[in-house]
């Protein structure tokens, strides 16, 4: 009876150490939801509506990943690369948002270079 009760114990546990790494990936990856919140708050007013600044809009996912007249705003996989990263940290300029400061916390930057570094999932 004793063996029995370890073994499922045993079981449970390798279960567990299974899932776990999955669970914690996934708390890893920014939701777009997360994203497309701060882009709503912070971008959209010019970065919305029919023409926005460079042709880029922001107010929606296919707008992000079409980017600007010139070229994407973000590159998949690479927040380093993405002109959209370098433009709210102010390595790119203007740092954007145009009207700032205040610029974006960093948390708000730490989120959106990881949402980029998982793939910019949707
Ligand atoms: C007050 C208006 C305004 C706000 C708010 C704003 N932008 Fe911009 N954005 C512009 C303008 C205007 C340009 C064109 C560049 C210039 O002014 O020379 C631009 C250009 C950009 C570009 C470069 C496009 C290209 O490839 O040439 C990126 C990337 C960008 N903005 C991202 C953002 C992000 C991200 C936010 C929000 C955190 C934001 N912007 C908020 C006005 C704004």
């Amino acid at each position: 009876m004793k063996a029995y009760l370890l073994g499922i114990f045993a079981l449970f546990f390798v279960a567990l150490m299974i899932c776990m790494p999955q669970v914690f990936a996934q708390q890893g990856v920014p939701a777009f939801s997360d994203v497309d919140a701060i882009f709503q708050s912070r971008c959209v007013k010019c970065h919305g509506g029919t023409r926005p600044p460079e042709g880029l809009h922001l107010d929606s996912y296919n707008g992000i990943i079409a980017g600007a007249k010139d070229g994407p705003a973000i590159i998949k996989g690479d927040p380093a690369k993405s002109k959209l990263v370098k433009a709210i940290k102010g390595t790119w300029k203007p740092r954007m948002p145009k009207d700032g400061p205040p610029w974006l916390s960093g948390n708000d930057i730490t989120l959106i270079e990881k949402w980029i570094e998982a793939g910019a999932p949707q």
